[in-house]
């Protein structure tokens, strides 16, 4: 029936899988997923995360399966998160050569070299004893400027041991500016710096606590965002970008699509997302029960932040989702 006339019917471009596929806006490529991944300290064995079903904490090993299967997949690159055995005040297992996450990057840099990009962690919660981000004064508040000197060493550790990217995601002031001058000094001027640039105080962190088995007490208000906040990041995005941050990063995803949008509008470096690890853990928990299609929702969930203005997401499901995509599936 064509009863009314109608001489404008968006319907028309939705009417067939091969007319849908010619106006899609939105494509999500697998070089633009990023695996977040976990490596521990004296694991013989890969150990689950249970409030992450289907990630483990890796074992030097597996780890470099996993990375034989991230590039087989195709994804843009692997983000390394080190679990130490023993922890300090102040974090002496992140900038010695021998400590886990610099172990695992050799590692990986040995196997894989430039076939693979490989990324760090820049940041001291996994190693410190009290689980802050960065050291303390001796009132027990985190001390902004004894954190920068610890990430500055931390820097050059990560470098020397072969990460191609770090990704400082302490949240304290300057830290890009003094890893810069610290990589340059150190003679490495192509390390390139992704920073975590929006970083929000998120309950949606809860199962990386497990994952990374944290110490931490209380919360880390004092330096990451106010999830009220929205100009705060703006700014953050200024000062990043002045002390010369590569990538520039909003985190967590999903909750802060309003804030991606407005870094992506305004950002001129490229812009990268995290859909943390309590984002996965829903969309798990729900699939888990039969609530939801986990493939479906994976891919809607990774296409929203595209759409929203990420040129690249870290996500759990990375190698999953970068499969399916080359499969020909699609949101
Ligand atoms: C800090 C860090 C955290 C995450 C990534 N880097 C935890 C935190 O800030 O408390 C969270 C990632 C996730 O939840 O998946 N090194």
């Amino acid at each position: 029936m064509n009863q009314y006339h109608l001489p404008v019917r968006p319907r028309r471009l939705r009417q067939s899988a091969p007319m849908r596929a010619l106006v899609r806006e939105t494509t999500l490529r697998p070089s633009a997923l990023v695996l977040p991944v976990f490596v521990r300290e004296g694991a013989t064995e890969p150990q689950p995360i249970t409030s992450m079903p289907g990630v483990v904490q890796h074992t030097l090993d597996s780890l470099v399966a996993e990375g034989h299967r991230a590039l087989e997949a195709g994804v843009g690159g692997i983000m390394l998160f080190g679990v130490p055995e023993a922890k300090d005040a102040v974090g002496s297992g992140a900038v010695d050569p021998d400590g886990i996450l610099n172990l695992a990057t050799a590692r990986l840099s040995e196997q894989f070299g430039d076939d693979l990009l490989i990324m760090t962690d820049l940041c001291l919660d996994e190693f410190t004893d009290h689980g802050h981000c960065g050291v303390l004064d001796e009132r027990g508040r985190v001390d902004n400027d004894a954190t920068l000197e610890v990430y500055a060493q931390m820097a050059v550790a990560q470098a020397e041991a072969g990460a191609h990217v770090v990704g400082p995601s302490g949240m304290m002031d300057g830290q890009v500016g003094v890893i810069r001058h610290a990589l340059d000094d150190a003679g490495f001027d192509d390390v390139t710096i992704l920073a975590y640039t929006a970083k929000y105080a998120s309950a949606f962190y809860g199962p990386f606590r497990e994952a990374v088995n944290s110490s931490l007490q209380g919360d880390r208000r004092t330096y990451q965002q106010d999830p009220a906040n929205l100009r705060e990041s703006l700014y953050e995005l200024e000062l990043d970008i002045a002390e010369g941050a590569d990538i520039v990063m909003v985190k967590p995803g999903m909750p802060y699509l309003d804030v991606l949008t407005r870094v992506a509008e305004a950002s001129p470096v490229p812009v990268a997302t995290y859909q943390v690890s309590g984002e996965y853990a829903m969309i798990q928990a729900a699939a888990e029960r039969g609530w939801i299609d986990r493939q479906r929702v994976i891919l809607e969930s990774l296409t929203s932040f595209a759409r929203a203005g990420a040129d690249i997401v870290l996500t759990y499901a990375a190698i999953e989702a970068a499969t399916w995509i080359r499969e020909g599936a699609h949101a």
